[in-house]
């Protein structure tokens, strides 16, 4: 249990979506994965957030600069990827979160893939996974828009409470939508 507090409910969040494709970045296909991560959140956000976007292609050293902008100069409590977590020879994004992470949370990749392959056997392609950097949780999905939804639905309520653990701000659910996790206090807390 942490001493943070709702008292924080009025500072807005900022929440980095990154998009990370090749094709995207360079403009041959429209970015899906990003306007549906920030779909998702405005569905889902009770409390005050703004968004801080990218779209940059399958590079280490961008991805890694990216993800680092984001939580150190641009102060994001949560940076959510999409694409590059497959296979594939251009598929870093996993390995650029784990290179600039403090400390990986694997939970979320297990949880993500094991409701992925309820609905796709090609969940077990995606490497995607979680980590801390400083006073941000990154978490990577699948660059199809529906795994978006698919996996935010499965690690979503979990995101709040590790937020509060790395001192961030307060987020809040639409509960009608999702409900976050949250331990209950204990008498005298
Ligand atoms: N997870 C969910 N929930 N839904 C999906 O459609 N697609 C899979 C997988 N995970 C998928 C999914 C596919 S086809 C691949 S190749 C891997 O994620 C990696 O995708 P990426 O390289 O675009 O990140």
């Amino acid at each position: 249990m942490t001493d943070h507090e709702p008292t924080t409910h009025a500072t807005v969040a900022r929440i980095g979506i990154v998009t990370v494709s090749d094709r995207a970045s360079r403009g041959e296909y429209e970015d899906r994965g990003g306007p549906a991560i920030h779909e998702y959140l405005g569905e889902v956000l009770s409390s005050p957030w703004e968004a801080v976007a990218r779209v940059i292609p399958d590079e280490p050293a961008v991805v890694e600069q990216a993800l680092i902008e984001l939580c150190d100069q641009e102060r994001c409590c949560l940076v959510i990827t999409t694409g590059g977590t497959g296979p594939s020879k251009r598929d870093i994004t996993p390995e650029a979160t784990e290179a600039v992470c403090e400390k990986m949370m694997p939970g979320f990749g297990e949880l993500m893939r094991k409701v992925s392959l309820e609905k796709v056997a090609t969940a077990i392609l995606s490497r995607q996974t979680a980590g801390i950097r400083g006073g941000a949780l990154i978490v990577n999905l699948p660059g199809q828009p529906k795994a978006i939804c698919e996996c935010l639905d499965a690690v979503f309520p979990a995101i709040p409470y590790c937020i509060d653990l790395i001192e961030g701000p307060f987020l809040t659910t639409n509960e009608d939508r999702l409900v976050a996790f949250r331990p209950k206090k204990k008498p005298g807390q």
